[in-house]
């Protein structure tokens, strides 16, 4: 688009400012991937109840300040010619009883469904049924385990539908916070330090995540997402994490011996390979629709350019550039995109 201009090369004011509010109203979404105020949770309704509360006080608060505000403007206005001051009040003992019991009711009017929400959802006893899942926030992506059920994956997290779960998450290196803003508020994962969230998903589909917590310079490159389903499809996720990785076939034999003669091994486990812990786990790396931490489509291009240089497609990743000749970059990518 293109500003008019006034004749003289210049932008036209007005024609600038409409463009800028119709880029600005075009960024504005209400049911975005991670609008806040589209709740798909028990978690996000009770914060949502709350927030509304929180708008109706402050927009009638803005009502009624505005209000008084343009009436003394209107009244006591000076006129031309006119120097007398108004009446002027001084130590008004009703006034400062007012002016200070009506905010201490609002604040009151505010904090008991609030601390009543941060109560329920901050409680250490979780739900007998819950789903327990360790989050884990590492420079720069998500590990998830679910302990009870023997699972490991990475950035993907799957959850069945309607039942209550509980997130434990704590940080090998620097603080993280883990955010999927239509679940639920975001909370923060700390070195040394066990936080928990637990909700219970209300819908199933996909929800995006990203991390809120400045962490270095992948920060934004930390995304997650998760896959809310029927418990009969989230089973069957889990029995086929469980299984052991499939055998490769064709240049994924290559490329499983180049992984395995490779420093790969050192970071990444691939049951039955490698047993290393310092980066994703890849038994079913292939099953994940995104890797890189939400960042490309897992396909055998994608992947191969990925393990080829990872510093230079994302900045500052721990994930050094092994120099792999192309064909075997070729080869680990369908060997590590074959394992569904
Ligand atoms: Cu992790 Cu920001």
């Amino acid at each position: 688009m293109n500003p008019r201009t006034d004749g003289r090369g210049r932008v036209c004011p007005r024609a600038a400012f409409v463009v800028a509010a119709a880029l600005v109203a075009g960024g504005c979404a209400w049911d975005g991937p991670m609008s806040t105020v589209v709740a798909r949770s028990d978690l996000n309704r009770s914060i949502l109840h709350v927030y509304g509360i929180i708008t109706w006080a402050t927009l009638i608060i803005g009502l009624v300040v505005f209000t008084v505000l343009a009436v003394v403007l209107l009244r006591f206005r000076a006129l031309p010619g006119d120097t007398t001051l108004p009446t002027q009040i001084r130590g008004h003992t009703a006034m400062e009883i007012g002016w200070t019991i009506a905010p201490a009711l609002i604040l009151l009017v505010i904090a008991i469904p609030t601390i009543q929400v941060i109560f329920r959802t901050q409680s250490a006893a979780a739900p007998r049924n819950a789903l327990e899942v360790s989050v884990r926030g590492w420079q720069w992506w998500w590990e998830f385990r679910y302990p009870k059920l023997d699972v490991v994956t990475a950035n993907e997290l799957h959850l069945p539908l309607n039942r209550p779960v509980v997130f434990a998450m704590e940080g090998p290196d620097v603080i993280h916070s883990f955010w999927v803003p239509q679940l639920g508020g975001k909370r923060d994962v700390v070195p040394g330090r066990l936080n928990r969230i637990t909700l219970t998903p209300e819908h199933a589909g996909e929800y995006w995540g990203q991390c809120a917590e400045f962490c270095g310079a992948s920060h934004a490159n930390m995304q997650l997402r998760v896959i809310v389903e029927e418990p009969a499809a989230f089973d069957r996720w889990v029995a086929a994490q469980k299984a052991p990785p499939p055998e490769p076939a064709g240049d994924a034999v290559q490329g499983k011996d180049v992984f395995a003669r490779n420093a790969c091994v050192g970071c990444h486990t691939i049951r039955g390979v490698s047993a290393g812990t310092l980066g994703p786990d890849l038994t079913h790396f292939g099953g994940r629709a995104l890797f890189g931490a939400g960042l490309w489509p897992t396909n055998p291009e994608n992947v191969a350019a990925w393990v080829k240089d990872p510093p230079a497609l994302k900045p500052g990743a721990k994930m050094p550039n092994l120099h792999l000749s192309d064909a075997d970059a070729r080869a680990v990518a369908a060997y590590l995109v074959g394992l569904k």
